[in-house]
């Protein structure tokens, strides 16, 4: 391996030459260095592991994709990989749990192969606590970084390899108010200075390894232009805007992914035709709140426009997550109904029936105006599958507020939601809201409004039995070989009896038995 051009300088000449400013440019330069440690050829196996939502799955194509042109070849086992990257979550505590679940089971083989490189990223390393924990308690952890600059991942990669082999680490330069970072450490710079750059990296290594940590508080821009690696050839996850301004009064996103920044439409749109040059034919359009996109059009106008260059280049089928209820509008259904290319299906977070909750939620609507924006949906086009979030057990709610919760789901009656137990999240609002509601009473209105919810989706699904839809086929089935999985314009999962060649194409299939929340059917054309 030629690593004696960059590894044998004591000074900073890389950093020198580094190009400066433009962020998209600088990083290229690091993984082109990185390239050629490897000198073009495989640099090992890299396994991502993904937690929580589609922006973070999104995320995880960008990293697949520098890891990649790296060198690095992708490899879905963490047991089998020379890089590990953990794409964390912390919406809920257990997202956080799960996070040292993993990695617990990695220490060990981090002691057999100390060479291998475990990093961590995503949501919950902009929580300082959790980086803090992680330094302490998971020490075997090489780098982290954030949500901010997950951009500056080749650098990151860059200065790690550097520190390994004995030189000190150059992040901090890269501009960007950092939040938390290793290279503040006094110390270490003394203990460098003692065992020297030569021979003794190893031991050095050993003795006082310290993760490369490299978390921004915030940042203003957006990095466009980098690689990334679609995980399904046939759909892709699209960004228009990042962050949240919302601040529900339960939520850490705000905290974790910063203010709302929106991509210009020309990026969108180069995105979205490049997609469709490979062969993409669906796309999600993702945002934490995609109705306040604001990249000087308006989301409405923004995705009638997708939806005419769809027709244009090929995409068959656009979805967007996620709409905050408030902000829903009367264009946007219009758009919605009139659209050639959008799916008829909205995801609209209802989180409680009850207003006094809501209010406390900060949601800003009440029920009565959820109802009615659903409604209106409903009316424009009555074919819309609706699918929910719900929170059991927000401070202080009673059984009539979990009253008025079922109320609103009956009368709705969703295709589906997702139904989460309040997770207190430190530095928000509710989290020092008193009368938490007690673990039984919690459990058993989630076991309750689950069984209410299930008959609905049941009911609702049971409607189409016999019909035929347009599937866009996306894998083997887990269950049955044999079969293929897809998806209906609505989301939900069909199998069909058919082989791996139907991956990527849309085909007319009669659903001629309905399991609940899936279908068994059969092509018919
Ligand atoms: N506790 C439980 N559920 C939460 N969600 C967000 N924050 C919390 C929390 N602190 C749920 C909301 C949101 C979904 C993505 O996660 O229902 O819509
Ligand atoms: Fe989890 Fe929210 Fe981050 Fe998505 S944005 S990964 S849901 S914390």
């Amino acid at each position: 391996m030629n690593t004696v051009n960059y590894f044998n300088t004591t000074d900073d000449e890389i950093y020198q030459i580094a190009p400066k400013g433009d962020h998209a440019l600088r990083q290229r330069f690091f993984i082109d260095i990185l390239k050629e440690l490897h000198q073009g050829g495989p640099a090992g196996k890299a396994c991502v592991v993904t937690f929580g939502c589609q922006m973070n799955a999104r995320d995880s194509e960008k990293l697949t994709g520098i890891l990649q042109e790296i060198g690095y070849e992708d490899c879905r086992n963490e047991e089998d990989a020379d890089f590990v990257i953990f794409n964390t979550c912390t919406v809920r505590e257990n997202a956080n749990e799960h996070l040292y679940g993993r990695l617990g089971r990695l220490k060990k083989l981090k002691a057999e192969r100390p060479d291998m490189i475990i990093a961590v990223c995503g949501c919950m390393m902009q929580e300082k606590d959790e980086v803090d924990t992680l330094r302490k308690k998971y020490p075997f952890v090489d780098l982290i970084f954030g949500t901010h600059n997950l951009f500056t991942f080749p650098e990151l990669i860059f200065a790690l390899l550097r520190k390994r082999a004995g030189h000190i680490e150059n992040i901090d330069g890269m501009a960007g108010e950092i939040l938390t970072s290793s290279s503040d450490d006094a110390l270490k710079h003394e203990r460098l200075q003692r065992y020297g750059t030569t021979g003794k990296e190893k031991e050095f290594y050993k003795l006082y390894h310290k993760p490369v940590v490299s978390v921004w508080k915030d940042s203003s821009e957006i990095v466009e232009a980098l690689p990334s690696k679609r995980k399904y050839s046939f759909k892709q996850g699209i960004n228009i805007m990042f962050g949240c301004n919302n601040f529900c009064s339960y939520c850490i996103v705000p905290y974790v992914r910063g203010r709302e920044k929106s991509r210009t439409p020309d990026e969108i749109y180069t995105e979205i035709r490049r997609a469709a040059e490979d062969g993409v034919k669906e796309i999600m359009l993702l945002g934490q709140n995609v109705n306040s996109y604001n990249g000087g059009i308006a989301f409405p106008d923004l995705l009638a426009r997708i939806d005419i260059l769809a027709v244009e280049c090929g995409i068959e089928r656009i979805r967007f997550m996620t709409s905050h209820p408030k902000d829903l509008s009367d264009e946007l259904i219009q758009v919605m109904a009139s659209g050639k290319r959008i799916c008829k299906q909205f995801h609209l977070p209802l989180q409680s029936g009850s207003d006094s909750i809501l209010k406390r939620m900060n949601r800003h609507y009440d029920s009565r105006s959820f109802i009615e924006r659903a409604e209106k949906l409903k009316a424009a086009m009555p074919d819309i599958s609706l699918s929910t979030d719900i929170i059991v057990g927000f401070p202080g709610e009673t059984e009539e507020d979990f009253q008025a919760t079922l109320e609103v789901i009956r009368k709705i009656r969703f295709d589906a939601a997702y139904t989460f137990i309040y997770s207190s999240r430190e530095g928000t609002p509710a989290a020092s809201y008193p009368h938490s509601v007690d673990e039984t009473v919690i459990k058993d209105r989630f076991d309750r409004l689950l069984s209410v919810q299930n008959q609905i989706s049941q009911e609702n699904l049971g409607k189409n039995t016999g019909k035929i839809f347009p599937v866009l086929f996306e894998t083997v089935s887990e269950y049955d070989k044999n079969k293929i999985s897809g998806k209906l314009e609505s989301g939900i999962t069909v199998h069909v009896p058919g082989s791996e060649e139907l991956i990527g194409s849309i085909h007319e299939v009669s659903l001629n038995c309905c399991h609940g929340f899936y279908y068994d059917g059969e092509l018919i054309d």
